[in-house]
């Protein structure tokens, strides 16, 4: 069995890490901002990308029902436990944002692209599930971004504590 994850699941890894800080980042700091113009420029990235994200996410996801399987790293079984649940809160959190952010912008009537081309809404407007939707996004993007936060501190707790190949795994061999 291999020792490292494959370089396809790898990549993922850390372009979706990114991304999802990314969105994460414009879609606070655009709040931030006077109405406007590079306001409205914002979002529509924000919704780009998001849209891009999930394409990323269903190809990640299907990766991982292929992917070859790595050696687990010795470890107590409650440790085990909690990166299983961890990393499924991950995914969980990573579906769930993008969905309801797509449905609160649908149904607020907004006009949702991918880079200029259309996603066209199959729902009619309404006004206050949108309202309820936005929230609720707000609150699940929080959630996502702080269990990624702990996540990273395990990751570097393994790294510098523990001493195993965790992280080392999930990095191009060489490293
Ligand atoms: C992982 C992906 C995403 C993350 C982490 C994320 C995160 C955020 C955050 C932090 C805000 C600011 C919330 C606030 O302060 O009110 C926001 C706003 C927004 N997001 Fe996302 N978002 C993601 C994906 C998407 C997608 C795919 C769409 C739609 C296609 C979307 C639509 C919106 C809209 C319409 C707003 C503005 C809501 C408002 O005006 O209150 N987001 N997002
Ligand atoms: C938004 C940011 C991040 C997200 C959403 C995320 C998500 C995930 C998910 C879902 C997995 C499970 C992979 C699988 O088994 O399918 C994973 C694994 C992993 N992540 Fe992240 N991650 C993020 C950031 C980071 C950062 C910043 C680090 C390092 C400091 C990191 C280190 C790792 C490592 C080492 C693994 C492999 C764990 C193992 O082999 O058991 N991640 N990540």
């Amino acid at each position: 069995m291999r020792t490292r994850h494959d370089l396809v699941t790898q990549s993922l890894h850390w372009f979706v890490a990114v991304m999802v800080l990314a969105i994460y980042a414009i879609g606070l700091g655009r709040e931030a901002l006077p109405k406007g113009d590079f306001r409205t420029l914002l979002l529509s990235l924000h919704m780009s990308l998001g849209i891009g994200l999930m394409a990323a996410l269903m190809f990640r996801m299907a990766w991982r029902l292929f992917a070859p399987p790595v050696e687990p790293v010795p470890t107590a079984n409650s440790i085990r436990l909690a990166a299983r649940l961890g990393h499924l809160g991950l995914y969980a959190l990573m579906v769930a944002v993008p969905v309801i952010g797509l449905l609160a912008a649908w149904l607020k009537g907004r006009t949702v692209g991918f880079f200029g081309v259309p996603v066209l809404s199959p729902f009619a407007v309404e006004r206050d599930a949108a309202k309820w939707l936005e929230d609720a996004h707000e609150i699940s993007a929080h959630a996502l971004v702080a269990l990624a936060g702990i996540h990273a501190v395990a990751a570097l707790i393994h790294h510098v504590v523990l001493r195993d190949q965790t992280l080392r795994r999930m990095l191009p061999s060489g490293t």
